[in-house]
């Protein structure tokens, strides 16, 4: 199947499913999945139902689509993403956000596990993404254009919506939480980073940095969909403690930090616009 069978695939099967359409899409990293389990009304349908979808296999993603009604909002969830590291190309990591397009998504929210390269951050700490640097060595646009879904050179000056992330500063201030913004550093992984990159890094501009986001981000940006980021940093990146990484360490500060995600992003849904645009 080509891409854009599978986009009509997809969307078929969805639609069949549901009985509005959703207008925010949210995109669930490491530990952050649980957000999904708060949609309410909800219609879940596995990745391996959905013609064209790989099977999510990293430990804390779960592998479906949640779709429903979140703070009077119609939204859908990928409880669990697929990661470039997992071997899948890049037009597979990416073809959920194009399905969310075909499905009526006007807005998404795309959140994270990342390491802390700024020092002033700690663990714990979530980051509103400002901006991101591709590091990915990849570009999921790379091939032939087709124009019908955007342009062959997509502007990415904007790529976080500086509208959004307003909102996004908005509503953290209303529920009194503390939020970092930040530059978010896109790496291939798996390995973590050395500390020699990690000092590369905050060299270049990084805050944050991860395994996940930009492609998605990328994508998105093409298809004219606005963009929230959201980084939940589960660790101090590589060298500035003295101590190992860990997915371990990753997955307990995300579910440390749970609730405060929870109540951050549903007061974002909260402020958001319900309509397409
Ligand atoms: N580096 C890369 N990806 C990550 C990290 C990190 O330190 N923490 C969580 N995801």
């Amino acid at each position: 199947m080509s891409t854009v069978e599978k986009i009509k695939a997809a969307e078929e099967l969805i639609s069949n499913k549901i009985q509005k359409k959703p207008s925010i899409g949210l995109i669930l990293g490491s530990g952050l999945g649980v957000l999904a389990d708060e949609i309410q009304n909800a219609v879940r349908i596995p990745y391996s139902d959905i013609p064209g979808f790989p099977t999510s296999t990293v430990a804390g993603h779960k592998g479906q689509l949640v779709i429903g009604e979140l703070e009077g909002k119609q939204v859908v969830a990928m409880q669990g993403r697929f990661h470039f590291y997992e071997g899948y190309p890049m037009d597979l990591v990416t073809l959920p956000v194009r399905v969310m397009k075909a499905i009526g998504v006007s807005s998404i929210i795309v959140t994270n596990a990342a390491g802390g390269i700024n020092e002033n951050y700690k663990p714990g700490d979530l980051m509103l993404i400002r901006d991101h640097i591709n590091l990915t060595g990849a570009n999921p646009l790379i091939g032939p254009n087709d124009d019908a879904v955007g342009v062959r050179f997509p502007d990415m000056s904007q790529a976080y919506s500086p509208k959004l992330l307003d909102l996004g500063k908005q509503a953290a201030k209303n529920i009194g939480l503390t939020v970092q913004e930040g530059v978010y550093v896109g790496n291939p992984g798996p390995s973590y980073e050395t500390p020699a990159e990690i000092r590369m890094l905050r060299t270049l501009g990084g805050d944050a940095v991860g395994m996940s986001t930009v492609p998605e981000v990328i994508v998105a940006r093409h298809s004219e969909l606005q963009v929230l980021g959201i980084s939940c940093i589960s660790n101090m990146a590589a060298g500035i403690l003295d101590q190992p990484l860990t997915h371990e360490e990753v997955m307990e500060t995300t579910e440390m930090v749970k609730t405060q995600f929870l109540a951050f992003v549903k007061e974002i849904v909260k402020r958001m616009d319900g309509e397409k645009k």
